[in-house]
């Protein structure tokens, strides 16, 4: 047994002699990060959200949001996770004392809540890359989406979704979730890309590009586009929930924080950007441009098979990798939601890793259920979640760094050294992230409460 190195620490304390698991590798830390943020928030919500208000000028804010506001945060939460060592609820004790356990505990209700309906999308993905593989994409996409979006089959698919997550997590850090991602992570860059260039191929190639990203500046002058960029970078990075800190408790303390989060934000983005850069012109190259306006989850699951359905054989092999690209992303996001949920059950509890992973595997699949059973549910859920839960969260984590937390840049300059823009990341989080965050949850209950949004 490793030698126990009390720290004087209250909980946290006499953990931290045993032995913490850990990332084999950095690349296999950043890797799982990319894996975690990288998600259907990505491949479909992003490219939408600029075609729906902005375009390019969209792009723009989304960058600016990413680094004034969405960066900070994640280098906050890596700075708690790998100081404390600990997932969230002992984290935050750890640096601000039992208080703020309560934080922690909503960060885990956050994280069970946004998987239950998770795994419910991420089951459709699944079964369109099967159906896809199998049958191709024939028929009438309206009539499947609404056969395989609820009901029986979503349940199944839901299930075994949470099955294979569950799998995955219950391996541990270093052989489940780190191997996963350095496999899984690169095979996803590889197939968009390839999807893009195929894309750029098509005729309707430049009218895509020109729905997705012609710059119309004078859409942003709204609080509510501001609000909806600023909720999306939050969304797409997985902050808020503690998500990013339980992966950060995994490191050692001489890791580049700085770095990792700049190459995590830098990857994440990437990807949104280039699966826009495939999605516009499949379905302008179909003239299915009306029918993309109707809902998001339409045009992913109706408008663009029905595109794969008119390309015929290249559509059946296109399609397939779309799916199949967007089941990896889900596949790496929901097991990075699982782990935060069972890490804080194997250190608050002292559970088991196994049994923690199946239990509350179980207990997030019967959450999932009404979510595979209503689509309206589904809605609501992600909602709740996304924009209430997750914005909630990033304004308490940018206030506890910023006010609460005692010299954090002491600690985030650990690995760090010759990093001189510690202080400008500290007003950040104490200045300006808070009334941004304040403004998106205004915008964002506005929504909730009006049904939209
Ligand atoms: N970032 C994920 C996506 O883009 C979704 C997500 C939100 C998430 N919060 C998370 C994933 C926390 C893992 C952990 O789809």
């Amino acid at each position: 047994m490793p030698v126990v190195v009390t720290t004087g620490d209250e909980e946290g304390g006499e953990d931290m002699g045993e032995q913490r698991e850990h990332w084999g590798s950095r690349l296999g830390f950043v890797m799982a990060a990319v894996g975690s943020a990288v998600g259907l928030g990505n491949m479909w919500r992003f490219s939408y959200l600029a075609a729906e208000s902005g375009g390019a000028a969209f792009v723009v804010l989304y960058i600016g949001m990413t680094a004034l506001v969405a960066l900070p945060i994640m280098l906050a939460e890596f700075t708690l996770g790998r100081g404390a060592r600990q997932s969230p609820v002992l984290a935050l004790a750890h640096y601000g004392g039992p208080a703020w356990k309560p934080l922690g505990w909503l960060f885990v209700a956050a994280g069970f809540l946004i998987l239950a309906y998770y795994s419910v999308i991420a089951g459709w993905t699944v079964r369109y890359a099967l159906l896809g593989l199998r049958d191709g994409f024939a028929g009438d996409a309206s009539a499947r989406f609404a056969a395989i979006s609820t009901g029986l089959t979503a349940i199944v698919f839901h299930a075994a979704f949470m099955a294979v997550t569950v799998s995955v997590v219950a391996g541990g850090v270093r052989s489940g979730i780190e191997r996963t991602n350095l496999v899984l992570m690169p095979m996803l860059f590889v197939i968009l890309i390839g999807l893009a260039i195929y894309a750029s191929q098509l005729d309707g190639a430049a009218l895509g590009y020109a729905y997705y990203l012609r710059p119309r500046f004078d859409e942003l002058a709204s609080f509510s586009v501001l609000s909806q960029a600023a909720g999306q970078a939050f969304f797409s990075l997985s902050l808020g929930m503690g998500a990013m800190l339980t992966y950060a408790s995994y490191l050692d303390r001489h890791e580049h924080l700085p770095n990792a989060s700049l190459q995590i934000a830098g990857a994440d983005f990437l990807v949104a950007f280039i699966a826009g850069l495939a999605v516009f012109p499949l379905i302008f190259a179909h003239g299915l441009e009306t029918a993309v306006g109707e809902s998001t989850v339409g045009a992913l699951f109706i408008t663009l098979p029905t595109a794969f359905e008119k390309m015929g054989l290249a559509g059946r092999l296109v399609g397939t990798l779309f799916f199949a690209a967007l089941v990896v992303g889900a596949l790496t996001s929901a097991i990075a939601l699982l782990e935060q949920v069972v890490a804080t059950a194997m250190d608050v509890f002292k559970w088991p890793r196994r049994s923690s992973a199946i239990g509350l595997g179980v207990i997030i699949f019967l959450m999932g259920v009404p979510a595979a059973l209503d689509l309206d549910v589904l809605g609501k859920m992600d909602q709740l979640a996304g924009n209430v839960f997750l914005v909630i969260g990033s304004l308490a984590l940018a206030i506890f760094v910023g006010w609460r937390m005692q010299d954090p840049i002491g600690e985030v300059a650990i690995g760090a050294p010759g990093v001189r823009w510690f202080f400008l990341w500290r007003s950040l989080l104490r200045f300006v992230a808070p009334p941004v965050l304040i403004v998106v949850l205004y915008y964002s209950f506005r929504a909730l409460v009006s049904g939209d949004g």
